[in-house]
């Protein structure tokens, strides 16, 4: 009896330091959590009170100060695919058996002067060819890659060139500002009303999160509207290689039939709410 009784209070005992270390662990990690969880608070709240006070004096056609934009660009460069809950491994981002796979949509904010939101693109997923009239626009590739193709509309044509000689003949000569490969982690992408590369087409490589600040949103009631376009290549044999490469001739087009983006409910930390 006496060795079951040391035995049974040895048992009890080293259960209670179980059970001890256990609540120990648990309130341990939940800490982590909540660390973690606040953490990403602060990016994420730090960049919303960051775009409300770039934006704030801006508009269309009003772009923010060059140190506004370094600020923002700072901010955003800092943001992880964990800060906005995001993986690679989410629905959203699988490999589909179509051609021209859905885009989602995760919407995190929206005002008169700035929207926030991120483009989750399983691999080959594209966004043609587009505009963003009268907006700044920064895009963060927080993981993937990205294939960026981007134009600017030109005033100063080259005397090389000859408007005459468009093809289609409604199509405006524009200037090629970007046609490279991002993998993230890179830095953020900033285009401008008139400059950086205005009209963009995303291709993704891989699956892939882009996270898009518009400063000011799409608005058709103020005739901010999206618009698609094509682009073809300069053929003249009057132009030079670099020339050819360097120019395309765009013609809007309807928005292509087969490009399809799903809205999807945001699940990560609220941007907008004040960390306590
Ligand atoms: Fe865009």
């Amino acid at each position: 009896m006496g060795i079951t009784t040391t035995l049974a209070g040895r048992k009890e005992k080293e259960l209670s330091e179980l059970s001890r270390d256990t609540t120990e662990n648990t309130r341990s990690s939940s800490k982590k959590n909540r660390r973690r969880q606040r953490k990403n608070m602060l990016r994420i709240h730090r960049l919303f009170d960051t775009c409300n006070e770039v934006f704030s004096h801006c508009g269309p056609n009003i772009i923010p100060s060059p140190h506004d934009v370094e600020r923002l660009r700072t901010v955003l460069d800092g943001i992880r695919p964990e800060d906005l809950e995001l993986n690679p491994d989410m629905p959203y981002f699988k490999k589909k058996a179509e051609r021209y796979p859905a885009i989602t949509y995760l919407h995190l904010f929206e005002s008169k002067k700035f929207s926030m939101g991120i483009f989750c693109f399983p691999p080959s997923g594209v966004i043609p060819l587009h505009n963003h009239p009268g907006m700044t626009v920064f895009s963060k590739i927080l993981f993937g890659t990205l294939h960026i193709k981007s134009y600017d509309w030109i005033n100063d044509v080259p005397s090389t060139i000859s408007v005459a000689q468009a093809e289609p003949r409604s199509a405006r000569l524009a200037k090629m500002k970007v046609n490279s490969n991002f993998t993230a982690p890179c830095n953020t992408s900033i285009l401008y009303p008139t400059d950086g590369g205005n009209m963009h087409c995303f291709t993704a490589l891989t699956a892939c999160a882009v996270l898009d600040v518009l400063g000011p949103p799409y608005s058709d009631p103020d005739g901010r509207h999206c618009t698609y376009y094509s682009d073809y290549p300069i053929s003249s044999l009057s132009v030079s290689e670099e020339e050819r490469e360097g120019y395309a001739w765009l013609e809007e087009t309807e928005k292509p039939d087969e490009f399809a983006v799903v809205g999807a409910l945001y699940r990560g930390p609220d941007p907008v709410v004040v960390d306590d």
